[in-house]
């Protein structure tokens, strides 16, 4: 069965508590929850990770060409900032879907920047968690 990787990047691991009115009400373990039900239904499986930590994010996308078919991926605030998750995706050879939670163009100026964007094959950003849904269902069918 096709495998696809859920890479959340920082402060993720904080949803349900973290500013709700932007990020919503449920939890990081509800939301895996909710996507591994729609994994089910579309046919693929799922492993979900979440890391403060920048080059741990890294380490999760080399290793992502092992098994996975694509990556989800939710760089949180390294999104506007880091080149090296950049070149990480730039390297490897596999799909990965940028999303966003919030609509990150309609939020402060710096949030308009993706260093990511350029090199995944594309964006959903404003959906809630349903950014993860639409990206998975993509993966999905991309992949195939
Ligand atoms: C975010 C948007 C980023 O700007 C922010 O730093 C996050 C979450 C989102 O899912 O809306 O941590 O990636």
């Amino acid at each position: 069965m096709k495998s696809i990787l859920i890479l959340h990047g920082p402060n993720l691991n904080l949803l349900g508590q973290r500013e709700p009115e932007t990020y919503g009400s449920l939890t990081l373990a509800e939301v895996n929850k909710k996507l591994s039900d729609a994994a089910q239904d579309l046919g693929v499986e799922i492993q979900a990770k979440q890391s403060n930590i920048e080059g741990e994010l890294i380490n999760a996308l080399h290793d992502a060409q092992e098994w996975a078919a694509g990556i989800v991926f939710n760089p949180g605030a390294y999104t506007h900032t880091s080149v090296a998750l950049r070149d990480a995706i730039a390297g490897i050879t596999i799909p990965v879907i940028e999303v966003h939670i919030s609509n990150v163009y309609a939020r402060e100026e710096f949030r308009h920047t993706s260093l990511i964007a350029p090199v995944c094959v594309g964006k959903i950003t404003g959906f809630g968690w349903r950014s993860y849904l639409y990206a998975l269902q993509e993966l999905t069918q991309l992949t195939d």
